[in-house]
This record gives C-alpha cells, sequence and structure tokens, in this order.
C-alpha cells in the first residue's frame, strides 16, 4: 500500500532539471524513478511541465513537483502498489489535457516508474523479473551509438544517430564488447582525419563529416578496420529523426544542400540502404508523413527493419494507424513519450501483435536511472536503444543489462536476430 509520494527536482545529462519521484509504502519499502527528456521531439507526445520564466533556462520543474506532492500524492496514497495498471489509471485521471501538460509528462512518468520500482522492492524481485511474471524473456540486442548529429549535435549532420547493432555476437557482454571495437576504431579514424571534436549529447563522437555519406562511409569502415564484416557480423542502424528536417512538404537537409519531396526523401534512404551495411533505419520520414514512411518500408522492409519513434509516440491507437498505413514493421518505446508505464505497454503490445519489432529507448537527455534495462529485459521488447559507449547516463544502462544477463546464468537469452519482424529477420 502506498503511504506517501515526494517529489524533488534533480538534474539530467545535459544539466538541466528533471523530476526524481519517491514513492514509500507501508512498511518502508521505497522506489524511486527520475523522468528523462527529449530534444528531438514528437508533436503528439506528452510534454513536459517546465516553469518558464527566468530561472533555468525555464527548464525549471517546481510546478511538477509540486503537482506530486499537492495532486499525484492525494490520488495514490492508499492504493496498491502491485496494480500498476490501476495507479497509472489513477495518475491519466489526474490530466485531462490531450497531451499531459497539465501534470506534466515529467511528473507522471517519474511517479509511474516508481510505482513499479516500489512494487518489485516490495515482492523482493529485480523489476525487471517482477514484469516478466515468471515467464521466459530475451536478453536485448542493443542498438549503440558511434556518432550523434542532427538535434544532439547543433544539426552538424542531417542524421541524428549513426549507430551499430551485432545480431549475431551470441551474447549482450560479447556485443558490448565488439561496439568498444568499433567505437575506438571510429575515433581513430576521426583523428588521422583531423576530425575529432569531442562528443554529442548522448556520448557518440561529434559529426564532423562533409556529408551523411561521409559518416556511413567512415562508420563503415570502421567496423571494417576493428576486424569485422560490415553487412555479416556488424551493421548500421540510422536514426534520421526526419522530424527534425521538415515534414510531408519538403525536407531540408543542410549538409548536403537539398531540399527534397517525401518521396525523394524516401528515395534517398533507400539509396543508403542499398549502398551500405544497414540493418535498421529509425524515422525515415516526418511524423505526419505516412506516405514517404510506407514507400521506405514496402520497398526495404522486407530486410531492413524500419523503426517508427515521433511518428508512433508510444502510443497504442498511432500505431494502429501506423501499420494501418503499412509505414513501419518496429516500435520505439519511450514511457515518457505517453507518461505511465501502462500505456507504454500497451503500445509495445499493440506493436507484437501487428509483428513489429519493439525498441525500448533512453532520451537523449537521461540520468543515473536504470528503469528502461529492466523494462526492455521483463517486457522482453528484443531490442534495447540507449545512446553511445561512453558517460554513465547511458553506461548505467549497459552495466545494469550486463548484471542482469549475469544474474540469468545459463537461462540467459540473448535476442540477437530474433528481435526483427519476421520479415526482416
Ligand atoms: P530524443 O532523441 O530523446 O532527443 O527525442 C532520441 C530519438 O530520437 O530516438
Ligand atoms: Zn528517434
Amino acid at each position: 500500500e502506498i503511504i506517501g509520494i515526494k517529489g524533488r527536482q534533480l538534474w539530467d545529462s545535459r544539466g538541466r532539471p528533471t523530476v526524481e519521484a519517491e514513492v514509500v509504502l507501508a512498511g518502508g519499502v521505497i522506489g524511486r524513478a527520475i523522468a528523462p527528456a527529449g530534444a528531438s521531439r514528437g508533436a503528439h507526445e506528452a510534454i513536459d511541465l517546465r516553469d518558464g520564466g527566468e530561472a533555468f533556462g525555464g527548464m525549471g520543474v517546481a510546478r511538477a513537483v509540486a503537482n506530486i506532492v499537492g495532486k499525484v500524492a492525494p490520488a495514490l496514497v492508499g492504493r496498491d502498489a502491485a496494480d500498476q495498471a490501476a495507479v497509472d489509471a489513477a495518475l491519466v485521471a489526474l490530466d485531462a489535457s490531450p497531451n499531459r501538460g497539465e501534470i506534466g509528462a515529467n511528473a507522471l512518468v517519474a511517479v509511474s516508474m516508481a510505482v513499479l520500482h516500489a512494487a518489485a522492492a516490495a515482492a523482493g524481485e529485480p523489476v525487471w523479473r517482477w514484469l516478466s511474471g515468471g515467464r521466459p524473456v530475451r536478453i536485448p540486442l542493443p542498438e549503440i551509438q558511434i556518432f550523434g548529429g542532427g538535434a544532439h549535435a547543433g544539426r552538424r549532420t542531417d542524421v541524428q544517430d549513426f549507430m551499430v547493432m551485432a545480431p549475431h555476437a551470441g551474447s549482450f557482454r560479447r556485443a558490448l564488447e565488439i561496439t568498444d571495437a568499433v567505437y575506438r576504431a571510429a575515433g581513430r579514424l576521426m583523428a588521422a582525419k583531423g576530425a575529432i571534436a569531442g562528443v554529442a549529447d548522448e556520448g557518440g563522437w561529434w559529426p564532423n563529416f562533409e556529408s551523411n555519406e561521409d559518416a556511413l562511409g567512415t562508420l563503415t569502415k570502421a567496423i571494417e578496420t576493428a576486424g569485422f564484416r560490415p553487412g555479416e557480423d556488424v551493421f548500421i542502424s540510422l536514426d534520421i529523426a526526419a522530424n527534425e528536417l521538415g515534414d510531408a512538404s519538403g525536407y531540408r537537409l543542410a549538409l548536403d544542400g537539398h531540399r527534397l519531396s517525401g518521396e525523394a526523401m524516401a528515395d534517398l534512404v533507400v539509396g543508403w540502404a542499398k549502398q551500405y551495411p544497414i540493418l535498421s533505419i529509425e524515422d525515415p520520414a516526418g511524423q505526419d508523413d505516412f506516405a514517404a514512411m510506407a514507400n521506405v518500408t514496402a520497398r526495404i522492409g522486407d530486410s531492413v527493419q524500419i523503426i517508427g519513434d515521433d511518428v508512433l509516440v508510444t502510443n497504442a491507437a498511432r500505431v494502429e494507424i501506423a501499420a494501418a498505413h503499412g509505414a513501419c514493421n518496429a516500435a520505439l518505446i519511450k514511457v515518457n513519450q505517453v507518461g505511465t508505464v501502462t500505456e507504454a505497454k500497451a503500445a509495445l503490445d499493440a506493436a507484437r501483435a501487428k509483428g513489429w519489432g519493439t525498441i525500448v529507448s533512453a532520451r537523449s537527455g537521461e540520468t543515473e536511472d536504470v528503469t528502461i534495462a529492466h523494462l526492455s529485459v521483463g517486457w522482453d521488447a528484443g531490442q534495447l536503444k540507449v545512446g553511445s559507449f561512453t558517460r554513465s547516463e547511458r553506461m548505467a544502462k549497459w552495466n545494469e543489462v550486463l548484471r542482469i544477463e549475469e544474474a540469468m546464468g545459463g537461462d540467459a537469452v540473448f535476442a540477437g536476430a530474433s528481435a526483427f519482424a519476421a520479415p526482416v529477420a
């Protein structure tokens, strides 16, 4: 039984204020969670409540914290923390606004995840096992950033994430070792060109490239020089985050100096998939450009994972709409895009019911909170996207999955290529 909920303002990986919730159960068990924050957000996402004004660049969360204390706590005290669905329904009922901006998605997600932690702790189980309910679950295939561009690097490249995946690694531990080698090799290649300029928001190398193709070529070469076969051992995965570039009326590629129609954008992305060892592409078109999304999926979706992020915003209803258009074959799942654990799970279930792949994902603004590592395993999502292979707000998640893999021992099953929708696999 929930007997109290506290909220507090902490700081995220960008040095921005964020919300932590602390749920106390009868008997003294505590559950805590911290809200993440995106930079390339979709218009259909639930929104964070920020204070505005002068302090902290308007990014303060005092109002969201006050909502936890003044509105959320009174509605949840006395409820059973183990009944996540009822708790989340009560949370949703508090905010009648269409985008959760009244209570704030930052307040909702922190409380919803804190309740999850408290319930698992009360049951004496790690969160992943509490969520799995004893059903067999897989260790996710990681999708790991090597270069970070787009809105996470001053728009130095058009493409937001240049990532790698090693579906045949055999274990999560091995997949990280492979990624480490590729990350170092990419750094050496950039240093040799005199193009090292630190790292982007999620810890990937700052993308000092002349073109998107230059970045794709360098990443392919990094896979090779690290000792792996591109397109066999290690594959490229892209998050175009095309929503940041435009919409169906036109996409502006600053780096390449192009202005492209939705159809031309689809042609460009399909061309990249044919030329480079690409296995997965997220958001190749804008959040409402279902035609361009479907164009890409129809042409290469039988061998390439096409992920919806801004187009789906972890919303089960948007999954249905996107599926009706044939817009993608995989769903990115970010709890704070919708607000609560239960709604995020509903979006994941909707995607799975379509036969899609599912990827639990971090945001570009993160913290030491490792809840998503547990969600990816406990929900048997198959894939996990956290950002790069540096910086502790990223490594904390990878390290937590290593602990879970070790705890499973001989029972651990690495999702590997089984993570993809049937045609891709
Ligand atoms: P965001 O980026 O957290 O800034 O939205 C992550 C993504 O687009 O997947
Ligand atoms: Zn994305």
